[in-house]
Parts: structure tokens; C-alpha cells; sequence
């Protein structure tokens, strides 16, 4: 098994600085943070809302959800606040909202990354506006540098400095989205 796992791996790229975060201290941090989101929702009653923030979350998402044993019903939500560029510009855009209606539901929403707080600021009061039992959020990574609003995290995997990060789901021009781990990237002069 060993050997499957690092064949596994693929190496550093000349794009990429560092790995910044491994595959094997990822998974270990989605076990603790899966563990106390058990805790927390033992007594619900009906299943939670996970709702992934497309695309980012996805593998965040698939990795958490599979170490829950609390009820729980998955659905996805696309947003853009980037534009083309890689500044979010705080005008949050709904580009595909939830299959299923989150009224009288507890809704657990996770996201990849917390940048700006734009994205999360805008889901959550935009998800309470709708009548839900209770909103909460997840993110794997955190930049507190970067925060332009505060948001209300409850889960979060790790707090990072101001570096561009790709893999696990974070992406650079829709490139390196699916390196098991986190690696600091190289942003061309
Ligand atoms: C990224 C990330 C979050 C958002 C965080 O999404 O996945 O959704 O930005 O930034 P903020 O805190 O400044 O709002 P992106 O727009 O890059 O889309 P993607 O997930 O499809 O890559």
C-alpha cells in the first residue's frame, strides 16, 4: 500500500514553490474537523445540508462528507466573485443555486478556501434569508491577512499566510486542482 500511495503523489512542477500542506496532514485535519461537525449535529434530527461551493470544494467536500456519521444530503452552489482576474472584486454573482430548498433546514456550507470573506459573507445571509434552521460554515483554508469582511467560521482546517495555494481542490488558471496536497505557487513575474 505504501508503494501505491507515493507512486501516487505527483512531484513538484517548476510552477510550484512548495508543498505547503501534505496529502497525509490533510486528511489527518478532515478527520478532527469531521469528528467535532459529529459532535456538534449528534441530536439532528433530520439530515444536515452540506452545500459545496463549486468548484473549490469539491474534494474538501468528498473527503469530509465520507468521515460523517450524522445524516446528511449533499448539494452544490456556484458562485463567481473573481471575474477574470485573481482579485476577488466583493460582487458576488449566483451562478447555479441548490437543487434542494434549504427552508427549515440546517445547512452546513462548505467552501475551500476563505480569501476576502466575500463569498462566505454573501452565502450566509443570503442562505439565513431564506428561512434555514441554522447556517454554518467549513473552510479548509483560512488567509486572516486577507479579510475584507468578517465571517463566522466554525470549521476550519488551517490558517495560512498571504501565498497563492493550489491543489486539493484550489486551482491556478483551472490547472493543479487535483494535487493531493496544498502547494505555495510560483506566480510568474
Ligand atoms: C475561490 C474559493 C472561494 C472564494 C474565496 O473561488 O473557492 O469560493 O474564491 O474567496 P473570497 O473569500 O475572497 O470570496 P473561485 O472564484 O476561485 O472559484 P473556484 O472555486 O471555481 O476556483
Amino acid at each position: 500500500m505504501d508503494n501505491i500511495r507515493s507512486i501516487a503523489i505527483p512531484p513538484l512542477t517548476a510552477d510550484l514553490e512548495r508543498v505547503l500542506i501534505d496529502a497525509d496532514t490533510i486528511q489527518r485535519r478532515v478527520i478532527e474537523l469531521a469528528a467535532q461537525i459529529n459532535r456538534d449535529y449528534a441530536d439532528i434530527e433530520e439530515p444536515l445540508i452540506l452545500v459545496g461551493v463549486l468548484k473549490g470544494s469539491f474534494i474538501y467536500l468528498a473527503d469530509l462528507c465520507r468521515k460523517l456519521t450524522v445524516p446528511h444530503v449533499i448539494d452544490f452552489i456556484a458562485v463567481s466573485s473573481y471575474g477574470s482576474g485573481s482579485e476577488s472584486t466583493g460582487n458576488v454573482r449566483l451562478l447555479m443555486d441548490t437543487r434542494r430548498s434549504l427552508e427549515n433546514h440546517h445547512v452546513l456550507i462548505v467552501e475551500d478556501i476563505l480569501d476576502t470573506g466575500y463569498t462566505l459573507d454573501y452565502l450566509v445571509r443570503n442562505f439565513k434569508a431564506r428561512g434555514t434552521k441554522s447556517v454554518n460554515t467549513t473552510v479548509l483554508l483560512e488567509k486572516p491577512d486577507r479579510h475584507k469582511v468578517p465571517v463566522d467560521l466554525r470549521y476550519v482546517g488551517f490558517t495560512i499566510p498571504d501565498v497563492w495555494v493550489v491543489g486539493y481542490g484550489l486551482d491556478y488558471g483551472e490547472q493543479y486542482r487535483t494535487l493531493p496536497y496544498i502547494a505555495e505557487m510560483r506566480i510568474p513575474n
